[in-house]
């Protein structure tokens, strides 16, 4: 079973968004199955595939915010700021200490994203599809 799985429940109806938040799970998933790996280097790529998308995700976002002059812009970027930040802190804890991937990591992150895309993204997708 998959730690963390999505519907269709969870799109947001903006291709290139859903497109990513899929990529997310897949890492996220792949992640907790590495969790108990003895395979460092595996678990440091996957580590640092997690911290490279989630730059290019919030990236995206952000362009299709300014793009569409999203009312939410500020509250979104800054919910992006908090979050990434956490995730290259992960990142270089797991350096110091190559080998552990934290499960409590992994619990925040699942429930943040799907906290963050109720309260942020969907609102985003809304307006984009409001306004074209
Ligand atoms: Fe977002
Ligand atoms: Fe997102």
């Amino acid at each position: 079973m998959n730690f963390i799985s999505t519907d269709e429940n969870t799109l947001v109806g903006i291709e290139a968004i859903d497109k990513q938040h899929k990529e997310f799970v897949k890492i996220l998933n792949k992640l907790y199955s590495l969790k108990n790996s003895q395979d460092v280097e595996k678990k440091k790529e996957e580590m640092q595939k997690l911290e490279a998308h989630i730059k290019e995700h919030f990236q995206t976002e952000l362009d299709l915010m300014v793009k569409y002059k999203d009312p939410g812009y500020i509250s979104h970027k800054l919910e992006h700021e908090r979050m990434e930040k956490k995730i290259s802190q992960e990142v270089r804890k797991f350096a110091a200490n190559p080998g552990t991937i934290s499960e409590e990591f992994l619990n925040d992150l699942k429930r943040w994203f799907f906290n963050h895309l109720e309260f942020n993204d969907r609102k985003l997708a809304k307006h984009i599809k409001s306004v074209t």
